[in-house]
């Protein structure tokens, strides 16, 4: 790294704002937008062929045929494609991403999916068995996450993903706060280890997010949260567990920080909504996180990741009614009729919701108790062997979702050496990090000893040449590490852009 940047490296611990200042004049001399331009132009002409690996094997389709295609030849190119793309996340390789996978739940979530393909709740007169289904999956999901069956208001509604469902309950505590307590600028207080969604959250509801540190276990820093807390605070949020490194926030002191200063609390338990339940029956150590707490006042918990749903779905639940309200949307002078929506979507696929209900009916909770204890028995393995290589360290002390890194090696250079060998992990940075998310995937009979195998090859590997040229490793650590995070940003743009490129 050139003393430049890392006087800019420095410079950003100290004070991160004047960087971004400094940023934004730098780019206005030519010569620095030129020069990001062109290394931007040349990471891309690096990453993109991997991107588009089908571009000269098959037909690119710009434009609608004139005539239509037969569907048994539509139906043979989707079939290639599948076979090349199935058998990775099949066999084990992927964090996270397919977290079920048995061939027959999919053929039964598929028979539900074709039975109900035309179906969409928008019209619940047309369809009332979609709006019975999305009724219970949100029933279904409160009681399983501490609501009280009977005597409980806990109330909830379906959404897309995890990201729709934070950004649903954000924009709930935004108008709230607006409508009851006149609040025009509101504040949310994040744990730096919370998802992206809730940045998004922030960006799209035009709120302020303020971020709190976490603690040497990667847990979020309470006190941190009691300083943060000021009149414009709207909500406060936990993980349960976080993305990046798998650890439950103090949700019991965090929540109750909330209550006694009056403002919302979220769980965000995207990823550990429907394992933690099971977890603590099985007697793992799991701390409180749902509505047993009473000042939990609305949670997060997605039904297409370990609910083993299909992709596209989450729920969002709230303590109250009167605070889902805030949620929905209404119209009553629009032309086109009268006119509602709970969520940000209007037609909504009511086959998801229908292949929802039918995998959390079907898994019932001895599936799913059996699913988490395969899941937790083969995290265990897998932390042992990590913990076993001399060069590796666990971040905290999760259940699932293990987070590594090395003092000596480089370990985007290990994870470069692991996607050589077929895996495809999630590179994390601040600390540089890489995790793998245990989903059913990993339970199959020999994938976590293929994992610790290719694991300690590739930590040899990377010992004996830590200089290689090339792979991702540089891209990683590049973007870990430079202090200009707007030119990060411009990458990830253009890489969005190529993703749209023919
Ligand atoms: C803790 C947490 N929250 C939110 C999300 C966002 O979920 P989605 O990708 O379904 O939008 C994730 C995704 O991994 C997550 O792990």
């Amino acid at each position: 790294m050139d003393p430049f940047e890392l006087a800019l490296q420095h410079l950003n611990r100290l004070n991160p704002r004047l960087v971004v200042w400094i940023e934004k004049h730098l780019r206005k001399i030519p010569a620095v937008q030129q020069k990001i331009e062109a290394d931007t132009t040349a990471l891309m002409a690096e990453v993109l062929p991997a991107l588009k690996p089908y571009a000269d094997r098959f037909e690119t389709v710009a434009e609608i045929p004139d005539q239509g295609e037969p569907r048994d030849r539509v139906l043979a190119t989707m079939n290639d494609l599948k076979r090349r793309e199935t058998q990775r996340w099949q066999d084990g390789y992927a964090s996270g991403a397919v977290y079920h996978g048995d061939p027959d739940h999919i053929a039964f979530l598929n028979r539900v999916y074709a039975l109900n393909s035309q179906a969409n709740p928008l019209h619940a007169d047309l369809w009332p068995s979609i709006t019975k289904f999305e009724a219970e999956i949100v029933a279904m999901t409160a009681d399983m996450l501490g609501a009280r069956p009977t005597a409980d208001p806990v109330c909830g509604t379906l959404s897309s993903g995890g990201t729709e469902s934070i950004l649903l309950a954000m924009k709930t505590y935004r108008d709230r706060a607006r409508e009851e307590k006149g609040i025009r600028r509101p504040e949310m207080i994040v744990p730096v280890t919370a998802h992206a969604a809730f940045d998004k959250a922030a960006a799209y509801c035009g709120m302020k997010m303020v971020k709190i540190p976490v603690d040497r276990n990667f847990r979020a820093d309470v006190a941190a949260a009691a300083r943060a807390i000021n009149r414009r605070t709207v909500v406060l949020v936990g993980s349960a567990p976080s993305f990046p490194h798998g650890m439950v926030d103090p949700i019991a002191e965090l929540s109750e920080l909330a209550r006694a200063r009056g403002t919302g609390f979220h769980t965000d338990a995207c990823l550990g909504g429907f394992i933690l339940p099971w977890a603590a029956e099985l007697g793992y150590a799991v701390p409180p996180f749902d509505f047993r707490l009473p000042g939990v006042t609305s949670m997060s918990a997605d039904t297409h990741k370990y609910g083993y749903a299909a992709k596209g779905t989450s729920v969002v639940l709230y303590r109250t009614p009167e605070l889902r309200r805030y949620q929905y949307f209404t119209i009553a002078d629009w032309p086109g009729g009268l006119y509602f929506s709970p969520s940000f979507a209007g037609s909504r696929p009511g086959a998801l919701s229908a292949a929802c209900w039918a995998a959390m009916v079907s898994i019932g909770k001895d599936g799913y108790r059996q699913a988490t204890r395969h899941i937790l028995e083969t995290a265990a393995e897998i932390k042992k062997g990590i913990r076993q290589i001399p060069e590796l360290y666990i971040l905290g002390n999760p259940l699932w979702v293990i987070a590594f890194a090395s003092a000596s090696l480089d370990i985007y250079r290990i994870m470069d050496a692991m996607g050589h060998k077929g895996w495809s992990l999630n590179g994390l940075h601040r600390p540089n990090c890489v995790h793998l998310c245990v989903t059913l995937r990993h339970t199959q009979t020999g994938v976590a000893q293929r994992f610790l195998e290719d694991l300690r090859a590739a930590v040899e590997e990377v010992k004996q040449a830590p200089d290689t040229e090339g792979g991702m490793a540089p891209v990683y650590g590049m973007a870990a590490n430079l202090p200009l995070r707007g030119v990060v940003g411009d990458i990830l743009k253009a890489y969005m852009d190529a993703l749209y490129r023919l």
